[in-house]
């Protein structure tokens, strides 16, 4: 296979996967780790004991509904960013009675569809609108007469996945889809005991390690590449200076991997960077939502593991 023979997609995923192979520090964008089969372990994940953000996410919005209902409002517009991941989600789409129309967001086009036609059928009085795109990129929002409000929901902590820097720049673009009074309600891991965080990464399982390294077997599946993942183990640790759970990819043994046709060498002991989870303080959350955004109100579990917070647009 060659680049000329390639999709526009195929061409931009080798695009990003040889600009990360080519560092100094190699790295793949995390956002690939989301295929099919990576949508579909990362749901695994949400289930595992040790992966506590997921119930303690599910635990305030369960018991704080009320509250985030009325906050969320009449009329409304409600955009999910990411994977619908079914639980909270529901609790939402049950309690708020104010929803007019459901618009999740997801790369992976294929569960999306899956989870829309669910939606659907279980909530006939809600416009579901699914809209197959990588929101860290300008999408088309559904506009309807019936909508007075927009409400943005970005739950899993997943704008941990950027840097400071990136996450402010990403919070500014979404304000550009929002008027003045629609909101932002988002979930947000707390910094924590080391011993904790370093367990929700490394499971007894090992579906963390299996998800990390489908992006290999993605790369394979998708660019023809040649990864044998027996030869990379699954690292993942806190970084205190950077506030963030790392995970990479080890390589085993010196190697050379084909990809598309570009061979790769990797040294022994030298690894793929292949996501940093941000954990904050609730007030580094703040600053990082900016003067766009004003904190009406903030839950967080029995723990204070994790939190939800509801933005106002200024
Ligand atoms: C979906 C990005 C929030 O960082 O905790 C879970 C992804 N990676 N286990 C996270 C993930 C490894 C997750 N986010």
């Amino acid at each position: 296979m060659n680049n000329s023979g390639m999709g526009e997609k195929a061409t931009e995923l080798y695009t990003d996967v040889m600009r990360g192979l080519s560092k100094e520090q190699k790295y793949l964008p995390s956002k690939y780790f989301y295929d099919e089969k990576g949508s579909d372990l990362f749901e695994q994940i949400c289930e595992l004991e040790e992966y506590y953000p997921t119930d303690c996410e599910v635990e305030i919005m369960k018991r704080d509904i009320n509250e985030i209902t009325q906050l969320i409002g009449q009329n409304v517009q409600l955009i999910e960013l990411g994977s619908g991941s079914s639980m909270k989600t529901r609790l939402l789409l049950d309690h708020c009675s104010g929803l007019v129309m459901y618009v999740p967001v997801d790369i992976s086009g294929a569960f999306l569809e899956e989870v829309a036609a669910g939606l659907r059928s279980e909530y006939p009085h809600l416009e579901i609108k699914p809209v197959a795109a990588d929101y860290t990129s300008p999408f088309p929002i559904p506009e309807s007469e019936e909508i007075k409000k927009r409400v943005i929901y970005f739950p899993g902590s997943t704008i941990g996945n950027f840097r400071k820097k990136k996450a402010q720049k990403f919070l500014n673009s979404l304000a550009k889809y929002l008027s003045p009074g629609d909101g932002l309600l988002i979930g947000i891991d707390l910094k924590k005991d080391i011993s904790v965080l370093e367990k929700a990464y490394n499971d007894g399982k090992g579906i963390t390690a299996a998800f990390n390294k489908n992006i290999l077997l993605r790369l394979n599946r998708e660019l023809g590449a040649d990864f044998d993942t027996d030869q990379f183990r699954h690292l993942a640790f806190y970084n205190k200076q950077e506030g963030r759970i790392e995970m990479h990819l080890e390589s085993l043994e010196t190697q050379h991997v084909q990809v598309n046709g570009t061979k790769v060498s990797f040294e022994k002991g030298e690894t793929i960077h292949t996501e940093n989870s941000h954990k904050y303080t609730i007030p580094e959350f703040e600053e990082i939502a900016g003067d766009q955004f004003s904190r009406k109100q903030t839950w967080t579990d029995s723990r204070d593991y994790f939190s939800v917070h509801y933005f106002e647009k200024v």
